[in-house]
């Protein structure tokens, strides 16, 4: 085994949603791959025992990628479950007991944002955080500027910053990579990725389902913190950086804080939110919920390369479509040979396909002077694999949080459609391009 490599995977929130939906399929992914040969240990208050654990863990891949049975028995051996409270030193006793000699485990905690730190300290009070020991934490990362502020601080006394992993699954998407791939390894490309030849860039993040019985942790949240602060930033940061000076995870880390750095935190009218029709009768959302399931806002960098060019982001739950998507559009050439023509734009589409296309006027060949828009395809395959700091938490959160909370108005919205009425006031220049899924694999 690697000097590095973790000795013992304990995952917190093993009986959860995200264990169910992400976890035990990438468990098993990597023990197929061979990249995971460790006792696993899962951690909940469920009142469950490891059969149970086992039977959700065989629930989980059957309708998330399917069993491997080979990969899948292998789980099972590896699997021990410790059943308690977060806040109970009974559970941390029996988890060190479970940790063996473990000098390396590795933490996940795969549970709403309000126990991380209760779960940190006693990791660190029972002994099951070692020197070597490291803590892998999902986003969201605090719920504003203040709470992420205050859980680092939490997280750099019981962990050295090297042994803290803050994770945003985005960052482990590979469309989310190829972006700096397709971006520093085009000149074509690069050449015109500039506010002299960008008129807007748009993203969506568009979802076709509700909140799917996370009512509870949604309705503390909205779709600002879910997924605009983290993931649509993560895809703003890849789109806008500057070349970083090498590949390396810390120079890209810095480009991105530089992007963030110059986004203009957001005010009351750079945005709309919504909700949709029958969010507030879900279980665990507050009657007279005034939190966000849309959200459409228009940001402003300020940097050399991008000042000027309007930047969209719309988000929501129970939209006509489930798919993410950047498109941006160049500027016109001037118009005074062919007035008609489109303009150009580039298309990144990271999920439920990964798709690279750019939109090109050509002349209908049937027709002599009239132009018709064509895409080139540069990349087109299924699915979107997922296998990847502070300040650029921290920056995130400085954007977002003057409009968090009930600072603008929430309307309400049809389930299936693009949101309230009221989003028009957001509309990229041309309008939004809405994405078109048919029959891809989600
Ligand atoms: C999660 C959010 O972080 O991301 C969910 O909590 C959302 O609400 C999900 O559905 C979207 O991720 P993906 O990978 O399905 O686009």
């Amino acid at each position: 085994m690697a000097e590095n490599q973790c000795d013992a995977l304990v995952f917190f929130g093993a009986t959860g949603d995200l264990a169910y939906k992400k976890i035990f399929p990438s468990l098993q992914a990597m023990i197929k791959r061979g990249t995971l040969n460790v006792p696993i240990i899962g951690v909940a208050k469920s009142g469950w025992n490891l059969e149970q654990l086992r039977e959700r863990a065989r629930s989980s891949l059957e309708h998330h990628g399917g069993i491997d049975a080979a990969a899948f028995a292998r789980l099972n051996e590896l699997l021990h479950y410790i059943d308690g409270g977060y806040e109970e030193p009974e559970t941390f006793r029996q988890l060190k007991a479970a940790l063996g000699g473990a000098s390396r485990p590795a933490h996940y905690l795969a549970i709403p944002p309000v126990l991380f730190a209760t779960v940190v300290e006693n990791l660190a009070a029972s002994g099951c955080a070692p020197a070597g020991a490291r803590v892998i934490v999902e986003k969201p990362f605090g719920s504003d500027l203040a709470s992420a502020r205050a859980l680092n601080r939490i997280l750099l006394r019981n962990f050295t910053e090297e042994r803290i992993y803050r994770i945003d699954h985005y960052l482990g998407k590979s469309p989310v990579h190829n972006m700096l791939y397709y971006r520093f390894s085009n000149s074509l490309h690069e050449a015109v990725w500039n506010r002299d030849y960008i008129a807007s860039i748009q993203l969506t993040l568009a979802e076709d389902f509700g909140i799917q019985g996370r009512g509870a942790f949604y309705d503390s949240a909205g779709v600002i913190r879910d997924v605009i602060q983290n993931h649509l930033f993560q895809v703003l940061s890849n789109l806008a950086m500057e070349p970083p000076a090498r590949t390396d995870s810390e120079s890209v880390r810095d480009e991105k804080v530089k992007v963030l750095k110059s986004v203009r935190a957001l005010g009351p009218a750079d945005l709309v939110r919504g909700q949709f029709r029958g969010y507030r009768e879900e279980s665990g959302v507050a009657p007279d919920s005034k939190v966000e399931t849309f959200a459409a806002l228009r940001l402003q960098i300020d940097s050399w390369r991008w000042e000027g060019v309007p930047v969209y982001l719309r988000a929501g739950k129970c939209l006509p479509v489930t798919c993410t998507e950047v498109v941006a559009r160049l500027r016109k050439p001037p118009s005074v040979l062919y007035p008609t023509s489109h303009q150009n734009y580039l298309r990144f589409r990271i999920g439920p396909v990964t798709e690279i296309g750019v939109g090109l006027n050509v002349m209908d060949p049937n027709e002599t002077g009239v132009g018709q828009m064509t895409e080139l395809l540069a990349s087109r395959h299924p699915g979107a694999n997922e296998r990847d700091a502070y300040e650029r938490v921290l920056e995130a959160w400085r954007i977002v949080e003057p409009v968090l909370g009930a600072v603008t108005p929430v309307y309400s919205y049809e389930p299936g459609s693009w949101g309230p009425a009221e989003a028009a006031a957001i509309t990229p220049p041309g309008g939004w391009v809405d994405p078109v899924v048919s029959g891809e694999s989600r």
